[in-house]
């Protein structure tokens, strides 16, 4: 049995007092979370806070990007080692808004996904294909060329130390979910796909779902025998809301 996950995505939101509440606020519900990692990932300049707030509670923190570089002559740039410092231990690495605003390429990703691997990050890494492309009928190509990148470069066996995130474009913050069959059945295919490398690595990996997942369709979502958790956006920022969400993840 795959243990559920929900990552919380803040994506470039809070202050320092913003998030000191969020967290805190949410810790004080986990009592009816049973089984579910969680994990939150603030922008880079609070983890500092959140990691204050939340060492030593069953939460983990992490980045929701990094350099593919380990240090250098990078300006404004983060990177793994540095996260580690912080008390990372994961990373979003090839979401979507990365990829499209400050264009990441499949290899990109695929780099930055080996990077935090290096420094003992899991990355939580993101594919799901665009409106225009699901239309066009290439919703599995888009993610097999995004999924192939990634293996192709660290190879099957880092699966083992990663998470996957199916995270359709046209359902991310646009209040649009993917209908559980249709989520579903884009996991399916990501875990056949990799079955065909490595069966059992396959079984094991966590697939979450993200697009507009709230406490009102989040149980009909990981109810599907591949979605194992949610990467949730906006709702994450919600302390009650996140945490119905978690519940419903187990
Ligand atoms: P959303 O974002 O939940 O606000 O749609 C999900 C994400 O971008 O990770």
């Amino acid at each position: 049995m795959r243990r559920p996950m929900v990552a919380g995505n803040w994506k470039m939101n809070g202050i320092q007092a913003e998030a000191a509440a969020l967290v805190s606020r949410i810790e004080q519900g986990l009592g009816e979370v049973r089984r579910a990692e969680l994990v939150v990932c603030p922008p880079f300049v609070l983890i500092p806070v959140v990691a204050e707030w939340l060492s030593g509670s069953r939460i983990a923190w992490g980045a929701q990007n990094l350099s593919a570089h380990k240090s250098g002559a990078y300006t404004g740039e983060i990177s793994g080692t540095m996260l580690r410092d912080f008390g990372c231990s994961h990373v979003i690495v090839g979401h979507s808004e990365r990829r499209a605003l400050y264009a990441e390429s499949d290899m990109a990703v695929a780099e930055k996904f080996r990077a935090a691997q290096n420094v003992g990050l899991v990355p939580i890494l993101c594919v799901g294909e665009t409106l225009a492309e699901r239309e066009a009928n290439e919703t599995e190509v888009v993610v097999a060329r995004q999924l192939d990148a990634v293996v192709g470069m660290a190879g099957i066996a880092a699966m083992d130390n990663a998470v996957i995130a199916y995270e359709p474009v046209w359902a991310i913050g646009t209040g649009k979910t993917a209908t559980p069959e249709q989520a579903q059945s884009v996991h399916a295919f990501i875990r056949a796909r990799l079955a065909q490398l490595n069966a059992t690595v396959a079984e094991r990996l966590r697939i979450l779902y993200g697009g507009s997942v709230k406490a009102a369709n989040a149980q009909q979502l990981f109810r599907q025998s591949d979605i194992d958790g949610g990467l949730i956006g906006g709702a994450s920022l919600d302390a009650q809301e996140f945490l119905a969400i978690c519940r419903a993840a187990g």
